[in-house]
């Protein structure tokens, strides 16, 4: 496993395995690896010949400066635990080297990318196409994987990639939850113990809100969530929405779509947590 800081030498390190015909797999991250982004990084490891996993805080994407300086680095133990998985290739450039210059690029997919997290955090979903589109121009992958998670995330870099890398083949991943139900992020190291056993709250009402919508129709079921944040005086909610998984757009009923997902926002204490929940898809 070699750990590249620079273009070149990321370039000149894949020239090699390309011109043998070796798949390469790509997994970004922003490092403070967890078990979702082993989930990840494993199935990379299985799918691919080669994998390259990325560790790189990307400054554009984040429009709170507070976040980006309190965003964990653990920059020891994610070459550890990407050692342990047979990872060929970690990529941790610095900020000077991905963004020589400012970068103004433009990425528009709306309405995909004006909604939900594009309506809290404006500017995070272009600063994400940025940084990824120079990654899968760098790493030129076959592959590149992405947790479920970010789900909102996923669908704007499936468009991205339909658009501009026709050729990638971007695979999502299931999000890797605790045994208890919380969803796995980087984010939940900054949880106090107190904060961690309120955040609970989140995925509990999220799956208790599947059994609800069994019998109850979707206004009910988006109402039965917001209650079941409210009634946690330590959480706020920033959004619930019940939208079309493919195109992100809000539905009334049951019946609208295939393929509905609940996408949530909570912040607990100042930790921004997000997760979603899948409540039909055929
Ligand atoms: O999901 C993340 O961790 C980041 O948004 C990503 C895709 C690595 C881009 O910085």
């Amino acid at each position: 496993m070699k750990v590249i800081n620079t273009i070149k030498d990321l370039s000149s390190e894949l020239e090699s395995f390309r011109k043998a015909n070796k798949s390469i797999g790509l997994v970004p991250t922003m490092g403070a690896l967890h078990a979702g982004h082993e989930s990840l990084v494993k199935k990379c490891v299985e799918e691919c010949d080669i994998t390259v996993v990325s560790v790189f805080v990307n400054p554009t994407q984040f429009n709170n400066v507070a976040d980006l300086q309190t965003y964990p680095r653990t920059f020891e133990a994610d070459v550890e635990l990407l050692t342990k998985n047979n990872v060929s290739i970690i990529f941790a450039p610095t900020v000077e080297e991905l963004y020589p210059e400012k970068d103004t690029r433009r990425f528009n997919y709306s309405p995909l990318d004006t909604v939900m997290e594009g309506q809290f955090r404006p500017g995070h979903f272009n600063g994400v196409c940025q940084v990824v589109s120079k990654l899968f121009d760098f790493v030129k992958p076959d592959f590149a994987f992405f947790g479920e998670k970010d789900f909102q995330q996923l669908a704007i870099i499936r468009k991205m990639a339909s658009e501009l890398f026709p050729s990638l083949t971007i695979v999502g991943c299931p999000i890797v939850r605790e045994a208890d139900g919380l969803a796995l992020s980087s984010r939940n190291m900054r949880l106090s113990d107190q904060g961690r056993k309120e955040a609970l709250t989140i995925s509990k009402t999220l799956f208790a809100s599947v059994e609800y919508a069994v019998k109850n129709n979707l206004l009910d079921t988006y109402k039965f969530v917001v209650d079941g944040i409210a009634a946690n005086n330590n959480l706020e909610l920033e959004y619930f929405e019940i939208v079309d998984g493919l195109t992100l757009q809000k539905v009334k009923s049951w019946e609208d779509s295939n393929y509905i997902v609940g996408c949530i926002t909570v912040y607990c204490g100042d930790v921004r947590l997000i997760d979603n929940i899948t409540y039909k898809k055929n």
